[in-house]
């Protein structure tokens, strides 16, 4: 009877595994306290004859010395701190205080922009950095085998059998295809993202970078909403004042086309080694989305005319802060980093 009990009270504590100093304490009571099992037994021990106490004493001694040492082992876990609570915490104390970081000059400005378009009921879309030739370049205007897709060094990653070159995409313009391929308009929409070009890397060039696509798509849009569009972001993140002049270019996507320049952040237009001495410096290429490229597209150029424009985040930023070297935006040195705190988090 009582080897029957012992043999199922050692099964039982080996298995104990307490979970909590709780669960310690709730052991040590049911073996080891003064109305416990171990106490039972040795009560139940001197009932039993002389014969059986010979081989019970020391089964007993055993089992209590089992109990014991597991109580120890168990309860020392919950000490040191190993399991569950620790006995010692005090809750009572301040918390330890967080080093905030800042937010990356490129994020910051990224943010603003977006901010000031959203205000005109621009919307945020985004597109993949890996990109077909139709969305990099055929769809936008770019013959095959013309020397205008020279303008811009890509990156290629393979040749795929259905869609052709498969690249690092060059521009943002690739997400005005994917959003007029699948949608219907009018578009009025911004989009983020980084971009790749094969050029050495060094103060004034980078292998990636940030634009900033805009699309404007619908009925009776002309070049004096580009204009006024453009103007009011201009007086927005750079200050009212600030003058803004178009030059006509070429871009494949857009006709006519041109480049935006503003009186120079730094000198106010009077002249400083930003601005090479002329008082202007280049934001942006604009122009009117390319009948070709809305037909590619699958919307109807007798009925919709549109807008575009693609800024680099990296300009941008550079004219807010005078940051003269492009690097420091990759290299994570802290020290940079920290100067651009933001009252946002
Ligand atoms: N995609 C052009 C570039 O990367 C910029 C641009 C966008 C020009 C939209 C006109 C219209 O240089």
């Amino acid at each position: 009877m009582m080897q029957d009990k012992i043999n199922q009270y050692t099964a039982e504590i080996s298995a104990f595994e307490p979970r909590s100093a709780a669960e310690t304490e709730a052991f040590r009571i049911k073996f080891l306290g003064t109305k416990g099992i171990i106490k039972d037994l040795f009560d139940e021990f001197k009932a039993v004859s002389p014969e059986e106490k010979r081989v019970l004493g020391k089964v007993l001694n055993d089992f209590k010395k089992l109990a014991e040492e597991k109580y120890q082992i168990v309860k020392e876990q919950f000490e040191s701190g190993d399991a569950g609570a620790d006995q010692n915490l005090d809750l009572s104390l301040p918390g330890e205080g967080f080093e905030l970081g800042s937010r990356h000059p490129l994020s910051l400005v990224r943010r603003e922009i977006v901010e000031i378009f959203k205000k005109l009921g621009f919307t945020v879309a985004e597109g993949p950095e890996i990109e077909d030739d139709w969305h990099n370049f055929s769809a936008l205007n770019f013959p095959e085998e013309h020397p205008a897709r020279d303008m811009q060094d890509t990156f290629f990653i393979n040749k795929d059998a259905v869609n052709g070159d498969i690249a690092l995409r060059t521009h943002t313009s690739s997400v005005q295809v994917r959003m007029m391929e699948n949608g219907k308009p009018p578009f009025r929409a911004i989009m983020p993202g980084r971009v790749y070009r094969n050029e050495a890397i060094s103060a004034r060039a980078h292998c990636f970078f940030h634009q900033v696509e805009g699309l404007y798509v619908d009925e009776n849009v002309s070049f004096a909403d580009l204009k006024q569009t453009l103007f009011y972001f201009v007086q927005e993140m750079y200050g009212e004042g600030t003058k803004v002049r178009f030059r006509p270019s070429y871009f494949p996507f857009t006709e006519p086309s041109a480049e935006m320049d503003i009186s120079c952040t730094i000198c106010g237009g009077t002249g400083c080694p930003m601005c090479k001495g002329s008082g202007w410096v280049e934001i942006l290429g604009c122009g009117m989305v390319d009948p070709n490229v809305l037909e590619n597209c699958g919307i109807d150029s007798q009925k919709y005319t549109g807008f575009a424009f693609g800024m680099g985040i990296e300009r941008i930023t550079n004219l807010k802060y005078e940051i003269k070297d492009l690097r420091l935006f990759s290299e994570n040195d802290v020290r940079f980093l920290k100067q651009f705190q933001s009252e946002v988090i």
